[in-house]
């Protein structure tokens, strides 16, 4: 199981204006607490409380249908091409960068035992698209597009862009073996074309908001067909949500988390919750996380409809690199920041510092593994940041596997939903994108969106009037 440590956010160790007496605020939240897991627990198979995502570790019939397909697809393609956006994207890339080979697209058929290369497209950039298919033989690509509402407009561009070649290169019915949709089971465009065209199509489930489903067939699927053992992701979810069923906050590390952000933000002025993995393989998770934490918990209503403007801002940082552009500020700016650091116990592979050039000042280095010193950072870098009264928190994973990174997602997942609750908003909507997504149907003339176009027009000439 994973491990979290919340020791140096306590205020014995860094002081009573940035710290946390932790035991007591334990004491005093823990009603609080347990009425919110029992809720969690109690509401979760309930339709329309977009609360399905706790279900996703334990949906056999998907993890069937996806592995039978990623079976029958084995051999057939070089690349996978994901199309997607935001909760459609930054899961698969954060599960494949953690659990993938390093450079796996760089490695030989036979060394990536013969599964396809993975790419990812989350964004409209034309230069990145055609530089992407200046190397890609799309008729050697399976592209999973994925969109739960269906029409996002940069997916959907993306896959406008595709198909069309798809079609110009393999012919109007053969190109529909090099396709298959992850989106709403009824609703959206994708559906409706997916049906039309005969693609073969995976669900995205009702009541999971994009950020939520990375456990559903929109990262199980991508994960499948590159060999990513999905039993072992799904083995870690179920572990870890037997652990976070428990009321009790001594027992439930989310619990643990969500409330010493809620507490760091509202009662220490720590605005800011930066994710810090010791891992280039988890740097993703760092990117998700942001999605994560700033779609869920940014509000500007309570449930009452209130106005509140809540939410801490997330940061991505990687360990150790970032040490050498965030740590000063980190250290010496302002102190509004909580950081999670993600420890990594054992890597998966070893390499040993050279005993070279030891009559010089690197002569310490050789003979140590390099994982040494990565956790020798790790470690340096928390201390340094208490003795600088800096609040942090230490997420560890034994290992970087399917079994773990499942747990961790897992858990992140659970510690937004908590802190949801605890801010009194709800966690699963987006209205504050919404907006400027009906903006952007407005200004590439979308029927029905006039209104809006006409907003934006009136916006943007009272904007050139001001000099
Ligand atoms: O978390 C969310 O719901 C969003 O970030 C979506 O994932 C993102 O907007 C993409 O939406 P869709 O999957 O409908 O294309």
């Amino acid at each position: 199981m994973i491990k979290y440590d919340w020791r140096n956010a306590d205020e014995r160790i860094i002081g009573c204006d940035n710290g946390l007496n932790i035991p007591q605020e334990f004491e005093e939240h823990k009603e609080q607490i347990r009425n919110i897991i029992a809720d969690l627990n109690q509401r979760k198979d309930k339709p329309g409380q977009g609360l399905q995502w706790l279900n996703l570790g334990y949906n056999e019939e998907t993890l069937w249908y996806v592995k039978e397909y990623a079976s029958l697809v084995r051999g057939r393609f070089e690349n996978i091409l994901v199309l997607g956006i935001g909760g459609s994207a930054l899961g698969g890339l954060a599960v494949t960068n953690a659990l993938l080979k390093p450079y796996w697209n760089f490695l030989t058929s036979e060394q990536r035992d013969k599964y396809p290369r993975i790419f990812f497209l989350d964004n409209i950039d034309p230069d990145e698209i055609n530089g992407l298919l200046d190397v890609l033989d799309l008729k050697k690509t399976l592209v999973n597009v994925i969109t739960k509402s269906g029409d996002t407009a940069e997916t959907m561009a993306q896959f406008m862009i595709i198909i069309n070649r798809l079609i110009k290169e393999l012919g109007e019915d053969e190109y529909r073996k090099n396709v298959v949709a992850t989106t709403d089971k009824q609703t959206g465009v994708l559906r409706q074309i997916a049906e039309q065209e005969g693609f073969k199509t995976f669900v995205v489930p009702d009541d999971v908001s994009g950020r939520y489903s990375v456990f559903s067939a929109v990262g199980l699927l991508p994960f499948a067909l590159v060999g990513i053992d999905i039993d072992e992701i799904t083995n870690g979810i179920k572990d870890m949500d037997l652990a976070l069923k428990s009321t009790n906050i001594h027992e439930n590390i989310a619990a643990q988390n969500a409330l010493i952000h809620y507490l760091m933000d509202t009662k220490k002025g720590k605005h800011i919750s930066v994710m810090m993995p010791y891992s280039s393989k988890l740097k993703y998770v760092s990117d998700w996380y942001v999605q994560l934490w700033a779609e869920s918990l940014g509000k500007d209503k309570d449930w009452e409809g209130n106005y509140i403007y809540i939410g801490q801002t997330p940061f991505k940082a990687v360990g150790a690199t970032d040490q050498h552009s965030l740590t000063q500020l980190f250290n010496e700016g302002p102190n509004d920041k909580l950081i999670n650091f993600i420890r990594v116990e054992e890597f998966n592979s070893e390499l040993e510092i050279p005993k070279i050039f030891e009559y010089t000042g690197i002569g310490y280095l050789g003979g140590k593994g390099i994982d040494y010193l990565m956790n020798a950072e790790a470690d340096s870098t928390k201390v340094s940041m208490s003795d600088y009264s800096r609040p942090t928190v230490t997420i560890t994973l034994p290992k970087i596997d399917g079994y773990h990174i499942g747990q961790l997602l897992y858990m992140l997942e659970y510690q937004t939903a908590i802190t949801g609750a605890l801010y009194h908003i709800n966690p699963f909507s987006q209205p504050g994108v919404e907006q400027a997504i009906n903006y952007t149907y407005a200004l590439m003339g979308r029927a029905g969106y006039e209104d809006s176009a006409q907003t934006i027009q009136d916006k943007l000439n009272s904007l050139s009037t001001i000099s």
